[in-house]
């Protein structure tokens, strides 16, 4: 380790991050707004983290700067579920795009945060597991060699409960946190349900192992495109009474509603930085100080 890092940050001493795992079976649920987002935040105040993009659709690989066009013969998320690669070498800076084409001033770095870009390949990491089951342990590996100086790993997923998660999932510990990020739609709010169903199993599979942490804990949640005055559904107002009533105790300070979220894809840029006043990026940072993100740099 290279400075010593707050010990909230290595819970029970272990060499590795907190580990965020944006996970919940619902496409569009914001699951990637929300973790680059973060991220971003917490890198801009002088908390250094990693974004994994485990997602075949790249978002956060695009959001943090790398489109296909740029990765290609860059190594990739594959590479670590292969043990081809170290997350040293595939680890890029995160960075936004502030110009045409694809050389380097066309972008601005931004200080803190690695990715570990996407591939489309990663559509077939559930079945790249099951043909070798050693790919299972591939998240494990870099956390066991981990010795950086990181606060947390951001973790982005698709919206599946396939093996790619489960190699995950798995190595979480009480203090790590799944962090499922749902839209103020009822239907969203329904699938929490499943998740909770699916970290049970996770659990249960990994009670008494004493290789694997095996203890997924969803201690936090977000809820995006909360009712403002401007955008007020009913529908929106009824998923937010509900994800109170039924999660209330786990929910962080909500994340409201803004036309302008989509324009992170456009743009190629995450939130935080092409809108720094949206209400979106003014609610991730009070999320961030709710987490105990200090601005460091202040
Ligand atoms: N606060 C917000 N208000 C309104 N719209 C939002 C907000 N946050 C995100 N969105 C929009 O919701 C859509 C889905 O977001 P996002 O891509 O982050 O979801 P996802 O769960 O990662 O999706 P996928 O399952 O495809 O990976 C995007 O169009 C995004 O711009
Ligand atoms: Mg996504």
């Amino acid at each position: 380790m290279t400075a010593a890092v707050d010990r909230r940050f290595r819970p029970n001493g272990r060499n590795w991050p907190l580990i965020w795992a944006y996970v919940i079976e619902c496409g569009g649920s914001t699951k990637t707004t929300s973790a680059t987002s973060m991220a971003v935040t917490a890198a801009l105040r002088g908390h250094s983290g990693v974004v994994f993009d485990l997602d075949s659709n790249m978002s956060s690989s695009l959001v943090l700067g790398y489109d296909e066009t740029a990765l290609k013969g860059k190594k990739t998320a594959m590479d670590l579920l292969y043990g081809n690669a170290t997350l040293d070498e595939v680890a890029l800076p995160a960075r936004y795009r502030i110009d045409e084409g694809y050389d380097d001033d066309a972008f601005a770095t931004i200080p803190n945060l690695r990715v570990v870009p996407s591939s489309p390949l990663m559509a077939g990491a559930d079945t790249a597991i099951a043909e070798d089951p050693d790919r299972n342990d591939w998240f494990a590996e870099i956390l066991r060699s981990y010795q950086g100086d990181d606060t947390v790993f951001y973790m982005d997923f698709p919206a599946s409960y396939g093996k790619l998660p489960y190699s995950v999932l798995r190595m979480l510990d009480e203090d790590d946190s799944v962090m499922p990020s749902i839209k103020a739609d009822p239907k969203d709010v329904k699938m929490v349900k499943r998740l909770i169903d699916e970290l049970e199993r996770v659990r249960d599979k990994n009670r008494g192992r004493r290789s694997v942490p095996g203890r997924p804990t969803l201690n936090h949640m977000l809820l995006t495109g909360s009712p403002t005055s401007s955008h007020n559904e009913a529908a929106a107002r009824r998923a937010t009474a509900q994800a109170e009533a039924l999660y209330g105790s786990v929910l962080l300070p909500y994340v409201r509603y803004s036309a302008d979220a989509k324009k992170l894809y456009e743009d190629e840029c995450p939130l935080p930085v092409l809108l720094p006043n949206s209400v979106p990026s003014v609610d991730y940072r009070k999320v961030m100080t709710h987490l105990g993100f200090a601005d460091l740099t202040a």
